[in-house]
């Protein structure tokens, strides 16, 4: 195998680190920037990983002993700091993770709205620019979101392109997309200029979509069949910042843990809207990351990749989690069902995305969400009981109104 130089922008992400790890662990060169943007977010809005995590400096001391890595502390958004980066450390491939990743973030406010615009739209222009202007030869890999396609009423298709006919006359034309918040439409124009610099400097460009990402580990933190804690990634389980899966298997954790302490059964969030989407584990990401970072696009300079593994619906996400604690723990976790979703989106859809790039280049899915919950939970469990009982107040609770004028209003709770 190939030793590459990467740099990861976003490093010290859920994502990110453990893809740095990965890397030096096969024994590629890593630069990692990050401006610790999340970091700063979520303590400002109270939202904290449930995970301690190591701070910064010893994530980096830790990482300089496990291989080859260095760390900068920058914000990529600002000029220069890309194209700078790329001439001293000579990479030639950047992993681009580093954007506002939350979408009710988005949708708090017009500030946050804005910011999140700026700071996903520039970051990526700004590594165009420096991409062009150091080696046009480096293979970016973009991380963008499922999100980003809406649910159509259409199989999604994984490339640039679709044939649209209108009126009797046929063109190819970049897939349509409908985002479901300002984050999800950041990902849309980041792909789209993406797509416009490949075409018109010949970048060579793996545009990612991947659906929510659940889980607590990789095999990379696993010392002596047991997590490592000084190699745990963030894990998020507010609102604003957690993904589905890892949030609602905090927040029934939360609750029988909550239960076992005080006799109060605290109720998990039911939003009645049985959205599709697809879903990826923690692992399999990394994996399949490793593997497109690994073979580089060749006939077609803009490579698109639809990076999930199995469709579900959120209804039954909610149940299956249900139905581990009582498995596992005899206890039922009660449902709260909200009056009126927070978001704006369709339920009982069709969904059918196409993903067969990651299947062609031999990438073999370790986990699905059944099979990845029993680690999820025990490691919630183990690593963040005392944040779940500390911040019991915005586990898994849902704040951020799509709608304007949306409020927390249960009809319902099934115990
Ligand atoms: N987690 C998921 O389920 C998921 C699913 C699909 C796509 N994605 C995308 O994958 C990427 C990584 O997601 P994640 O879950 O690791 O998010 P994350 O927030 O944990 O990681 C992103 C990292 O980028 C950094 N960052 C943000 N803006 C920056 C800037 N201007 N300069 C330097 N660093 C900056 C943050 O500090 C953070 O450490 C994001 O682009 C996200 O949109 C995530």
């Amino acid at each position: 195998m190939d030793k590459r130089r990467i740099m990861v922008l976003g490093s010290d992400g859920y994502l990110g680190f453990p893809l740095t790890l990965r890397l030096i662990k096969r024994g590629h060169t890593v630069l990692g920037i990050d401006n610790l943007s999340t970091r700063r977010i979520t303590s400002k809005i109270g939202e904290e990983s449930i995970f301690p995590i190591p701070s910064p400096l010893a994530r980096d001391k830790k990482l300089k002993e496990l291989g080859d890595f260095s760390f900068k502390r920058a914000d990529i958004t600002k000029e220069n700091v890309i194209k700078s980066a790329i001439e001293e450390f000579k990479p030639d491939t950047i992993v681009h993770f580093a954007e506002q990743r939350a979408a009710p973030y988005s949708m708090r406010g017009e500030e946050e709205a804005i910011y999140t615009m700026q700071n996903n739209i520039i970051g990526t222009m700004r590594l165009i620019y420096a991409v062009l202007s150091t080696d046009p030869d480096i293979h970016i890999v973009k991380m963008g979101t499922m999100g980003e396609y809406g649910t159509p009423n259409y199989q999604i298709p994984e490339s640039a392109y679709i044939e649209i006919t209108y009126k009797g006359r046929s063109d190819l034309m970049p897939v349509p997309k409908y985002a479901g918040s300002w984050y999800h439409w950041t990902k849309v124009h980041d792909s789209h200029n993406l797509l416009y610099a490949a075409n018109l400097w010949g970048l060579k460009i793996t545009d990612i979509n991947q659906g929510p990402v659940y889980g607590s580990r990789t095999f990379d933190m696993i010392l002596d069949n047991e997590v490592d804690k000084s190699l745990l990634t963030r894990y998020d389980a507010g609102e604003t910042f957690g993904t589905i899966i890892n949030l609602l298997a905090a927040r029934a954790s939360l609750s029988y843990l909550n239960y076992l302490k005080t006799k109060e059964k605290l109720p998990i969030y039911e939003r009645n809207a049985r959205t599709k989407r697809g879903y990826i584990s923690l692992q399999d990401s990394i994996n399949s990351l490793e593997s497109l970072i690994n073979n580089p696009p060749n006939e077609n300079n803009f490579r698109v990749v639809n990076q999930f593994h199995e469709v579900l619906d959120s209804t039954y996400i909610r149940q299956k989690i249900q139905d581990f604690f009582i498995q596992n723990y005899d206890y039922r976790v009660p449902v709260a069902y909200l009056k009126e979703n927070p978001r704006v989106e369709k339920s009982d859809h069709y969904y059918e995305p196409e993903n067969s790039i990651l299947k062609n280049l031999g990438v073999k899915f370790e986990y699905t969400f059944e099979s990845a919950l029993k680690d999820i939970i025990n490691d919630v469990i183990r690593f963040g009981e005392n944040r779940l009982l500390k911040y019991k107040d915005w586990i898994g609770v849902p704040k951020t109104g799509w709608r304007k004028n949306w409020k927390l209003e249960i009809e319902k709770i099934e115990y």
